[in-house]
């Protein structure tokens, strides 16, 4: 079995039972689901061994409609930006118009607007990217599509939940103590039901829910899972949460082998704050919009200081770490530093 390539899927057909043939299950997009070893194991074993039968696939896989593949590859959540989105960005973040932008770049205004529009042209894409700060190499790779991140293996005692927003999907993480079950969600996305068939089936006690920032995709079922797991909310001091606790910059939590420090990396919005994770098999950034694998999110708030506290505080941490963004897939801190347009400028 394994659990790295995806070749073909299981279709769920929203009534709990699957449509096509039930040769191989794996987890993709919507309902990625990562845990232990054990419990990642013991999960595709019973949803194949359901998909041979032409039983029903667990409840958590395949409550999501029909159209939904599922599995365990949470390696293929698409990259959260293309290249033209990674463009509109910076380019809306220097506040550059595409009159000046065109001309700074030697490139026809015609050029430009197709190259915005998502039509790959390397040269162009060339000719822009020192005008927007982006790393040349970098953004031509992510318009060949020739760069996906390395999967990163989840270590004991994590968890990430990958569910369907509007037209986009979102992430959400547990982690825990393996040894005391006590653990701390990051985020709900657009529903917790996955992370509570997690926590159902890992016998763990949620004590926080950490919120990355407050926008709507990443906290639209916060009142369910504290109702049902009675954890508390905390939010930046920035960014209060109803019914919630907030926190202070530079804090650490304790959750028994686990300490967790707020890092602000705030610009995409007031309070958004990168959570540090250490105790695990390796450091863990939980980072929010703050940056994607190869992109960053958005500075609705200021680009300038987006872009300053993701050098400051995420890029001076071990290259080891793995940054789990709220879209997309996981990735690493060394991956970001030769692969991420934003910061190989
Ligand atoms: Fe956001």
């Amino acid at each position: 079995m394994t659990f790295t390539q995806p070749r073909a899927g299981v279709k769920c057909d929203g009534k709990g039972g699957t449509a096509g043939p039930p040769r191989r299950v794996l987890l993709w997009g919507n309902v990625s689901i990562a845990g232990s070893s054990s419990w990642r194991k013991r999960f595709v074993f019973r949803a194949e061994r359901q998909a041979a039968g032409g039983g029903a696939l667990p409840s958590q896989a395949c409550d999501r409609g029909p159209g939904v593949f599922v599995g365990v590859d949470m390696a293929r959540i698409p990259l959260e930006d293309n290249f033209d989105d990674v463009i509109n960005k910076a380019q809306r973040g220097l506040r550059l118009s595409d009159g000046e932008l065109a001309r700074r770049a030697g490139i026809s205004p015609a050029a430009l607007r197709a190259l915005k529009d998502g039509a790959f042209d390397e040269a162009a894409a060339r000719a822009v990217a020192p005008v927007l700060r982006l790393g040349a190499d970098q953004l031509a790779a992510l318009g060949r599509k020739a760069w996906y991140p390395e999967a990163v293996m989840p270590p004991r005692g994590f968890a990430l939940f990958n569910t369907p927003f509007a037209d986009m999907t979102v992430n959400s993480y547990l982690v825990w103590d393996p040894r005391t079950r006590r653990a701390a969600a990051f985020d709900t996305g657009a529903t917790c039901e996955p992370m509570l068939g997690a926590i159902e089936t890992e016998k763990l006690t949620v004590r926080y829910l950490f919120l990355t920032h407050t926008h709507e995709d990443h906290v639209a079922d916060a009142a369910r899972l504290v109702a049902a797991t009675g954890a508390e909310i905390y939010s930046s001091e920035r960014e209060p949460f109803p019914g919630g606790k907030t926190f202070r910059e530079n804090q650490t939590f304790h959750l028994d082998s686990l300490a967790i420090k707020t890092l602000l990396t705030w610009g995409h919005s007031p309070g958004q704050t990168t959570f540090l994770i250490t105790g695990l098999a390796w450091p863990l950034a939980i980072c929010g919009d703050s940056m994607f694998a190869s992109s960053m999110g958005g500075g609705l708030v200021s680009y300038e200081d987006q872009y300053r506290n993701d050098v400051e505080k995420i890029f001076t941490l071990p290259r080891d770490t793995v940054i789990a963004p709220g879209h997309g897939p996981l990735t690493t801190l060394g991956q970001e530093k030769k692969h991420n347009p934003f910061f190989t400028g």
